[in-house]
């Protein structure tokens, strides 16, 4: 079996397993407790909060814990809208976020918000004369991802912070794609807000986490205990925060090696496609892109199909069409790019990750054009 989709999610690392498990067994404390079950607890809360803020960049105090990246990124969003909505009424975002932003703009749209979609070039690109031209004396939030998770095209981060700052508007960044991948540092970068989580970086599903720079003014999303300073209730997920932390700290520990093996990897999966099919297209940055992914489109197939045969094959992949009601809706994606439809309906992403080796990329590129004449005669 070969797992290419590490975007989609990631197996939980044995190490960080190895982490967590004390946490369901003999430290099951509650961390507001202050007898010596929750003292058990408390002080591991800490540590995997200095490890997850030295891996981003920013003060432990700015880390708070939340469920997942969708959380993180609701609360950054709706969070920011709530606090500042007598300064203003106006997001400016991107037409290629993830639901998790893309949704919560909707929402606040049929709120009384206008949110402005910065359009990207057919590399997935973004212009940023148009960033600084769309914010207006209205505009409380521009809010970005880091690296797109269906083509791993990386935005410039540290740019979008700066016009963001001298205009005085806060930055929110979706870093659910990049953190343990590429370099992510807050404050080098000057992002305000930042969002993450555990299930990409090979912690368990269940855990992310909003990173709230000092000064941020944030309303919660929810109410309840004081816990995580007021900014997130609920008893903590304590295992899963450790788990956070441990997967934190080994990414940090081995990114730089990790990185530029799964480019390597990855390289090889694209020139190898490439060269078997000329007339297969990369959609997204040749080069600005995270080293881990590739996104390309097979003319006149229909990535359902493909990626059934690949499963046949024990390959899991994924791609951006969404199968609804029987008809194969485009990746909004891939249409924000300019994929023309048939381009886009027959698109692969590959993801790479921990587990993977040049055994499986070659295998992928063995059974491919199998795959790939079969479906081809069956037209
Ligand atoms: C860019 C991006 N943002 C947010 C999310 C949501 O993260 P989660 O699955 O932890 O809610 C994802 C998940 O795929 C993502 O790729």
């Amino acid at each position: 079996m070969i797992y290419m989709d590490y975007n989609a999610t990631t197996p939980v690392h044995p190490d960080v397993l190895e982490a967590l498990l004390p946490y369901y067994r003999q430290a099951f404390g509650n961390p507001s407790s202050i007898h010596w079950a929750g003292r058990m607890v408390k002080g591991a809360l800490e540590e995997a909060r200095e490890k997850v803020a030295a891996l981003v960049g920013c003060d432990p105090v700015e880390v708070v814990f939340t469920s997942c990246g969708s959380e993180a990124d609701n609360m950054a969003v709706k969070g920011v809208a709530a606090a500042l909505r007598g300064k203003g009424n106006h997001i400016v975002t991107t037409a290629v976020e993830h639901p998790a932003v893309t949704n919560a703009c909707l929402y606040l749209e049929s709120n009384g918000f206008e949110i402005t979609r910065l359009r990207v070039d057919r590399r997935g690109a973004l212009n940023l004369d148009e960033l600084e031209a769309a914010i207006n004396e209205k505009t409380i939030l521009v809010s970005t991802m880091f690296a797109n998770n269906e083509t791993g095209v990386i935005f410039p981060v540290t740019e979008i912070a700066e016009i963001a700052a001298r205009r005085g508007v806060y930055f929110h960044c979706d870093a659910v794609q990049a953190v343990g991948k590429v370099p992510v540092d807050c404050r080098g970068m000057g992002i305000r807000l930042l969002a993450l989580s555990g299930h990409k970086l090979g912690a368990p599903k269940g855990i992310g986490a909003l990173i709230v720079r000092k000064g941020v003014k944030l309303h919660p999303l929810l109410h309840g205990g004081s816990q995580e300073r007021n900014r997130r209730a609920g008893t903590e997920n304590v295992a899963g925060i450790v788990a956070l932390g441990k997967a934190c700290e080994m990414a940090g520990a081995e990114m730089a090696a990790e990185a530029a093996r799964l480019k390597s990897l990855r390289d090889r999966l694209e020139s190898g496609i490439l060269a078997l099919f000329p007339d297969a297209q990369l959609n997204g940055h040749p080069e600005n892109r995270l080293p881990t992914t590739a996104n390309i489109s097979f003319p006149g197939l229909e990535a359902d199909s493909l990626l059934l045969n690949l499963d046949l094959a024990g390959i899991a992949a994924s791609s951006g069409s969404a199968c609804s009601s029987g008809t194969l809706k485009s990746s909004p994606v891939l249409a924000a790019m300019g994929v023309e439809p048939p381009l886009a309906r027959g698109s692969v992403r590959f993801s790479l990750g921990r587990e993977n080796s040049e055994s499986d990329v070659d295998f992928v590129l063995d059974v491919l054009p199998g795959i790939i004449e079969r479906l081809r005669g069956q037209q």
